[in-house]
């Protein structure tokens, strides 16, 4: 029996079907990417990192959140974390395959606490590039800009209460000095890493664990990340000398799923040297080596 293999034409045709099919296989594969900015910038500020996606990994739906931008940025963390949830919650149900979620800066906490506090989120993967992970404690340029009379030294006298925690640096900023003051004042990062106890730890940390994957990116020329081990989960004790994540109590009594992460081989640390803080997300060499290969 002779099998027919049709005309050349027809050959033709079906050869053109195949690629398309696999070109369409390749672009459905990445899941789409929601990028949720830091303290005093907004989606502008995002756009190279857009374009990198968009030309290494064709097809990607790249979305910058567009809410709480430059000076809006300072509302308060959890204020913030339920604007954002509707924002990606809508983007999730549009994903039924997932999506990947990279948070910069003051945003990595923002996000963090949305994946602990959301029940259902589809993330997979969760970017977490130069964020104070661990919590803030420096002079810098952005402490001036928010307390212009303050030092670090006296910052906790402003932060620690009802007002000052209304402002979002107040929220992370930890004072390694005043320990119990923050965990009795500060109603944001002490409850996401169990410092302060509550009922709803265990199931933040269900939520927290839906994560596939978890990348902590930073380094040590940031110059505002301080001590720039909080972009790993490091911070320092009472004598500021930094203590590696392994060490921190939240990491030992796995509170909030980190060590549960780590034990499922879901951590990935990528230290990058010779990078400022406003350039982490516009350099390609950070891209290509920390990020790109995540999303997926
Ligand atoms: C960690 O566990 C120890 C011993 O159970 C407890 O004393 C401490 O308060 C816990 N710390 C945190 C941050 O959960
Ligand atoms: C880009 O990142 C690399 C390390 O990944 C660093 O050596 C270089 O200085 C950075 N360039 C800028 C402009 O940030």
């Amino acid at each position: 029996m002779k099998i027919s293999r049709g005309s050349p034409e027809q050959q033709l045709h079906l050869l053109l079907l195949l690629l398309l099919l696999l070109a369409g296989v390749c672009v459905v594969g990445y899941k789409p990417v929601i990028i949720v900015h830091g303290i005093f910038d907004g989606p502008k500020q995002f756009k190279t990192l857009s374009l990198y996606i968009s030309k290494t990994h064709p097809g990607t739906k790249v979305t910058v959140i567009d809410l709480y931008d430059n000076l809006a940025s300072l509302k308060p963390m959890w204020t913030q974390v339920q604007g954002f949830r509707k924002a990606i919650d809508s983007i999730m149900r549009k994903a039924p395959d997932g999506v990947n979620l990279l948070c910069f800066s003051q945003g990595g906490l923002i996000c963090r606490a949305l994946l602990s506090t959301t029940p259902d989120h589809n993330v997979h993967t969760f970017i977490s590039l130069s964020s104070p992970q661990a919590g803030q404690y420096g002079d810098t340029d952005y402490l001036k800009w928010v307390f212009p009379d303050c030092v670090k030294k006296t910052v906790f006298r402003i932060c620690y209460n009802r007002l000052g925690q209304k402002v979002s640096l107040c929220d992370y900023w930890k004072d390694p000095h005043h320990m119990s003051r923050y965990r009795q004042g500060n109603s944001f990062l002490a409850k996401l890493d169990g410092d302060t106890p509550h009922n709803n730890m265990k199931a933040w940390r269900a939520n927290f664990l839906r994560i596939k994957k978890l990348v902590l990116i930073g380094g040590p020329d940031d110059g505002v990340i301080t001590p720039w081990q909080s972009s790993h989960f490091g911070f320092y004790d009472s004598n500021e000398n930094v203590v590696e994540m392994r060490n921190q109590e939240f990491y030992k009594n796995d509170t909030f799923g980190l060590k549960t992460l780590v034990a499922r081989r879901a951590v990935s640390v990528c230290v990058q040297s010779g990078v400022k803080h406003v350039h982490w997300h516009s350099n390609f060499t950070v891209f290509r080596t920390c990020i790109e290969k995540w999303l997926t």
